[in-house]
């Protein structure tokens, strides 16, 4: 076997064998398998797509390329909660300090940037000491101790995934279904819990761009889930708008203290009501849904939430200071207005533009080895089916380079359309699969 004949097999559209994927999985991994070949792999995938069988047997071979954690010395059930990924997304920050506070263990590896959309352990970095590389003990004595613990991909979970997530990132060849449902579920299953909820973004600012091709995702991964003795559900959520206000490091981990605090935008409060009344009901804590999403509500009024969050924070080293005094935060040089410049309603706001844009600032990696500005993004304004009037400020921009942040507010205001029609609500969740 050798990988010059797989490539060719699937650029001609034909179907991988689980040898294929094996020799493949296992030669990349161990360094037998260029980059560049791999590459050429992964577009082919890309182009000509996957069978269910070889979505699963590639995310088995993933899930076992490294290590598959055992967490029941954590508890007898154990959930997990991934996004397939958005712009603005810091739904796993504000949620998981509020499952843990209701005493259900929470032991989470997130990722970084991908694309254009942001990676919860880029935004944790930004919290100064924050510890988010610690060995699979540590990980799960810290659950233990504190009952929560959010940390990156260790080195040995799911190597394949890790090699092939940044090879795709670089490559342009993220919005892939058997390439997203693999990363993601291997990775869920190397991690050790045994429910799974998946928050399976849609829109503009998704790799999934209608809810047909969401809904096709999202059995994918429940197929495998089921196949792994997992039980899984998806939460199809709305991401033709960024999620919140803040698209940036620093700034999405001042809104998400803000929304453990209780000043909770609408949309987050929907999505985060919705993903943690599963979490609730999954763990076993409470079939009620209704009564799940009062607990949720209860545990932010009540302080414990926040209190959580700092508690994680101090735990894996990070300074609680800036937890308790936000304006410790280092802020971007330049902040610069997007002004409208006509009157009406937002009809657009196209996500994708804006995570794209918040990248070109330095949010996030255009290459696989770059490093990223934590204290530049966006903070937006006004949201779809807001009224605006001219002059009216749209968003904030927060650059460090006076070019790129002038380049940005001219992308942002491309980002807008305006008409003079109220555009109707946005629904946040889309299904429940
Ligand atoms: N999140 C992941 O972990 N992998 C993907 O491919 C996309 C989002």
């Amino acid at each position: 076997m050798n990988i010059q004949d797989i490539i060719a097999k699937k650029r001609d559209s034909k179907n991988l064998s689980k040898e294929d994927i094996h020799y493949f999985i296992t030669e990349y991994v161990k360094g037998n398998i260029t980059d560049y070949q791999a590459a050429a792999l992964v577009m082919a995938i890309y182009i000509n797509g996957m069978t269910d069988e070889e979505t699963t047997n590639l995310t088995l071979e993933m899930a076992y390329s490294g290590e598959v954690l055992d967490l029941s010395s954590i508890g007898e059930i154990v959930v997990d909660k991934h996004s397939t990924g958005g712009v603005g997304d810091k739904i796993t920050l504000i949620i998981m300090p509020i499952i843990a506070s209701l005493g259900i263990p929470v032991a989470k590896m997130s990722g970084r940037g991908l694309g254009f959309t942001g990676g919860t352990i880029d935004k944790l970095e930004s919290i100064p000491g924050y510890n988010v590389e610690t060995t699979i003990d540590d990980f799960i004595n810290n659950v233990k101790k504190k009952g929560i613990s959010i940390i990156g991909q260790t080195g040995n979970l799911a190597p394949a995934d890790k090699k092939l997530y940044a090879l795709r990132d670089t490559i342009n060849c993220v919005g892939s279904k058997p390439l997203i449902a693999s990363s993601i579920m291997s990775k869920k299953i190397a991690a050790g819990a045994n429910k799974i909820v998946l928050d399976v973004t849609v829109g503009t600012g998704a790799f999934m761009k209608t809810k047909e091709d969401a809904e096709e995702l999202s059995y994918i991964m429940k197929n495998i889930g089921n196949l792994a003795n997992k039980e899984t559900v998806c939460v199809l959520t709305n991401m033709d708008e960024p999620v919140g206000y803040s698209v940036g490091n620093v700034l999405e981990i001042m809104e998400v203290i803000e929304c453990l605090k209780g000043n909770i935008p609408e949309d987050i409060k929907e999505i985060i009501l919705t993903i943690g009344s599963y979490i609730i009901k999954l763990s076993g804590n409470g079939e009620n849904l209704e009564e799940n999403r009062n607990k949720i509500i209860e545990q932010i009024k009540n302080g414990s939430a926040l209190k959580k969050f700092i508690e994680l924070v101090e735990n894996q080293g990070g300074d609680i200071s800036y937890i308790h005094d936000e304006n410790k935060f280092e802020k971007a040089k330049y902040i610069m207005e997007v002004i409208s410049t006509e009157d009406g309603y937002v009809q657009r706001l196209d996500a994708e533009k804006v995570g794209v844009t918040s990248v070109h600032l330095g949010a996030g990696r255009e290459k696989k080895e770059d490093s990223i500005d934590k204290t530049v993004g966006i903070v937006l304004n006004k949201k779809i089916s807001d009224e605006v009037k001219k002059g009216d400020v749209l968003a904030y921009v927060y650059a460090n380079d006076e070019e790129k942040g002038k380049q940005a507010v001219k992308d942002m205001l491309t980002a807008y359309e305006i008409s003079k029609e109220k555009p109707q609500k946005q629904k946040y969740i889309i299904e429940v699969i």
